[in-house]
């Protein structure tokens, strides 16, 4: 038996190089190895403002995304959250289970809502209950996320020990599997901050969907600093984070890119980055182009996906029901 990996992906904004060295790369590369299960997660979506004709766009781009980076529905199966109704019924009960306290400690609950007060929803309080529901209703075994979502998993398997402890044993405890490079792609222009699928700010992000000019100049705009050694250094955030995508695109070590660098400037170290970007995007923007010729054929694949997670998810659920006392 394979073990089972769990990831998803929320259908808002435009997925960047972080969100696929992050996340996608890794779902992709070891998508044969795993029993996997890719969700488009549109509940989550929505516990901040959403326009929804632009949603659902974003859920059909977010499936001819994964599709066109090599997740295979044959050995993948993917979906989106709100075709599964068991997600919401388990995070209701698993609301019950959760201490308020646990919630308030969360890092992205306190950035997301830090200057916004009275127009965070409870839903953005909720919303890593919600993720640890998505996760235990498929006995999953590793969840492949970019280094912000440590945490998320982290309270999963709390939530899950708590109900087991109370009913026996239920759920499985999941592991977050974080990659060694990429796990988290800065901002391009403020390096100090993670590159953001939200901020549509020009030159910020590398969109996955870009076009090369777009690409190049945001590349050949990003900050750096007053030093010259092309170098791996974590004391310089800016040229540290190219070379991370550097590795990230072209797969090198670390030794062989500084070696390549070496005596160079950073003008000819971020033209060739640009160049690795560009080729490594332009098949995969081909594919996606391909694939999004016919939407209903992603709808039929996105319809497949769902009736095949929606059983596993109802069993559990109905386990759950059934131990608490439920119906
Ligand atoms: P989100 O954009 O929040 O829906 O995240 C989708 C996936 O991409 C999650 O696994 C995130 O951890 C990952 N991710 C998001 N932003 C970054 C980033 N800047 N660097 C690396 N991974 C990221
Ligand atoms: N919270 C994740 C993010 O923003 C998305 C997500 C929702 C997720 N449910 C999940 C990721 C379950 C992994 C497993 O990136």
């Amino acid at each position: 038996m394979k073990k089972r990996v769990f990831s998803g992906i929320q259908p808002s904004g435009n997925l960047h190089i972080g969100n696929y060295l992050g996340a996608l790369k890794n779902w992709v590369a070891s998508q044969e190895n795993f029993d996997n299960v890719f969700c488009i997660v549109d509940l989550h979506a929505i516990t901040v403002p959403q326009d929804p004709k632009i949603l659902k766009q974003k859920i059909r781009e977010i499936a001819g995304i994964y599709f066109a980076a090599g997740i295979d529905p044959k050995q993948s199966t993917v979906f989106v959250q709100s075709d599964v109704s068991a997600h919401a019924e388990l995070a209701w009960i698993l609301n019950c289970f959760t201490p308020m306290g646990w919630m308030g400690r969360m890092t992205q609950f306190k950035e997301k809502s830090e200057d916004k007060k009275e127009n965070v929803s409870v839903g953005l309080f909720d919303y890593p209950v919600l993720m640890a529901s998505d996760i235990l209703l498929y006995d999953t075994d590793e969840v492949p996320v970019g280094e912000d979502q440590k945490q998320h998993v982290e309270i999963t398997r709390d939530i899950a020990q708590r109900f087991n402890s109370i009913y026996g044993e239920t759920f499985k405890l999941p592991l977050p599997v974080i990659p060694k490079a990429g796990a988290r792609v800065m901002d391009l222009l403020e390096p100090t901050k993670k590159m953001s699928k939200s901020d549509d700010r020009p030159g910020r992000t590398l969109p996955l969907l870009a076009s090369t000019d777009e690409l190049r100049s945001a590349i050949m705009g990003a900050a750096t600093d007053s030093q010259k050694e092309i170098r791996f250094d974590l004391d310089r955030p800016g040229v540290y984070n190219l070379l991370e995508i550097y590795e990230g695109v072209t797969g090198l070590d670390r030794k062989e890119i500084e070696a390549k660098f070496e005596g160079k400037g950073y003008g000819e170290f971020k033209k060739d980055l640009a160049e690795k970007v560009i080729e490594f995007l332009q098949p995969f923007q081909k594919r996606y182009r391909e694939l999004t010729q016919n939407p209903d054929d992603i709808d039929t694949l996105l319809q497949e996906g769902a009736e095949k997670a929606r059983p596993i998810a109802e069993k559990k659920l109905n386990e759950v029901k059934s131990k608490v006392g439920l119906g």
